[in-house]
C-alpha cells in the first residue's frame, strides 16, 4: 500500500514542486541522479569509467506533450551523444531513451522517427542506445520500433520486464545474434491480467527469461539489484558457457554500489544507469517506492528537515 501511495505521489505536480525546491530533496536526488545538465552526466560517467564501470545515460526531461517538446528531447540526446564522443567515453557510455520522451503520446510515428535520429547519432558517436520499456500499453510499440531500428542500427537494445506474462515469449523472439536485451523486473503498476503480482512469480519469470536469453545468441543485460537473481545469473552464465564479456550486469546509479564494485572486480561488465536532468522528482519517487523503508527521505524533504 505504501508503494502505491509513493507511486501516486510520483505523479503529483504539487509534490514535485515542493520536493524539487526543498534543499533536502535535492540532496537526496544527488544520490541517485548525476545532476541537472549534460556536463554533470559526463563528469559522473567519467568518474564511473575510472572505477571500471560502464554507464547508460538517460535524460530526465519534462513530460513530452507536444511535437516541439519531442524535438527538444531528441536534440538533448544528440547533444549528450556528441559530448560522450568528445569526452572519449564512447567505449563505456551509451544512452537510454523512452519513447514517451520522444513524443509517443503526441504521435507514435514521430516518436519512431526521433528514436531513429537518436540511434543514428549514437552510431556516429561510436556508441549504442537502449530503448526503455514503459507501461504495457506500449510494449508492442517499443518491440516493433526496436525491431525496425535494428535493421539499420543493429546495436540498438531494448528493455523487457519479467513481471509481464508475455515476456518469456518475447525473450525467445529477441534471441537473435547481436540482440542487446536488458532484462529487468518492471516498474509500472500493471493489472493481474498482464503481469505477475507476487514477488516470487516475478522472480521465477525473471529466471525463465534469463534462461531463454542466456541459452541463445543474444547479449543479455541483467538489470537487477536482487542478490539472489544476481547469484542465479552468475550460475546460469557458467552453465550456458557464457564468458564474462558475453553478457553484462546493470544497476542504478547510487544503488548497491558495493555490489557493482564486486561484480566489476570479478571481471564482469557492469553498466550503471545514470540519469541526469532537472525533472528528477518522478524518478526519485519511483526509486523510493522500490524501497519503502527509505520513504522517510521524501517526508523529510517535504518538511525541509
Ligand atoms: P527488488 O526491487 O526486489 O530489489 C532487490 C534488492 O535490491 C532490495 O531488497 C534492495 O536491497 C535493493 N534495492 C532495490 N532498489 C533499491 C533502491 N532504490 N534503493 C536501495 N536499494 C534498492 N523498469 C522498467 O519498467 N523499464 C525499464 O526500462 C527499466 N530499466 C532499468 C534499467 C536498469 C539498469 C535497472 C537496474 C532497472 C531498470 N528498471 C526498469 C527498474 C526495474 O524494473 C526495477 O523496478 C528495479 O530495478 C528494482 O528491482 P530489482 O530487480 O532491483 O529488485
Amino acid at each position: 500500500m505504501l508503494r502505491s501511495a509513493i507511486l501516486a505521489a510520483s505523479r503529483s505536480a504539487r509534490l514535485e514542486n515542493l520536493v524539487s525546491k526543498a534543499p533536502f530533496g535535492r540532496d537526496v536526488a544527488r544520490r541517485f541522479v548525476a545532476g541537472d545538465g549534460v556536463a554533470d552526466a559526463i563528469r559522473v560517467a567519467a568518474e564511473l569509467a575510472a572505477d571500471g564501470l560502464s554507464t547508460t545515460v538517460e535524460h530526465l526531461g519534462p513530460a513530452t506533450a507536444t511535437e516541439a517538446g519531442a524535438h527538444t528531447a531528441r536534440d538533448e540526446y544528440r547533444r549528450l551523444l556528441r559530448r560522450i564522443a568528445e569526452a572519449g567515453l564512447s567505449d563505456t557510455a551509451e544512452v537510454s531513451v523512452k519513447l514517451s520522451a520522444l513524443g509517443r503520446s503526441v504521435d507514435e510515428r514521430l516518436a519512431r522517427e526521433l528514436a531513429r535520429d537518436v540511434c543514428e547519432a549514437a552510431a556516429e558517436a561510436g556508441t549504442t542506445v537502449t530503448v526503455d520499456m514503459e507501461d504495457s500499453a506500449g510494449t508492442d510499440l517499443v518491440l516493433d520500433t526496436v525491431g525496425k531500428l535494428r535493421g539499420d542500427v543493429p546495436s540498438t537494445g531494448v528493455a523487457v520486464q519479467a513481471y509481464l506474462r508475455r515476456t518469456e515469449a518475447d525473450c525467445r523472439e529477441l534471441s537473435l545474434p547481436g540482440s542487446r536485451v536488458r532484462l529487468c523486473k518492471g516498474a509500472y503498476p500493471e493489472p493481474e491480467s498482464v503481469a505477475w503480482q507476487a514477488a516470487l512469480e516475478v522472480d521465477k519469470s525473471f529466471v525463465r527469461c534469463l534462461n531463454a536469453l542466456l541459452s541463445g545468441p543474444a547479449y543479455p543485460m541483467v538489470a537487477t539489484h536482487d542478490a539472489r537473481l544476481i547469484a542465479i545469473a552468475e550460475d546460469r552464465a557458467r552453465w550456458f558457457d557464457r564468458a564474462a564479456g558475453e553478457f553484462e550486469f546493470q544497476m542504478l546509479y547510487g544503488v548497491r554500489t558495493a555490489e557493482q564494485a564486486r561484480l566489476a572486480a570479478e571481471g564482469y561488465t557492469v553498466r550503471v544507469y545514470l540519469p541526469y536532468g532537472t525533472h528528477w522528482y518522478g524518478y526519485l519517487a519511483r526509486r523510493l517506492a522500490e524501497r519503502p523503508g527509505s520513504a522517510a527521505f521524501l517526508g523529510r524533504a517535504l518538511t525541509n528537515r
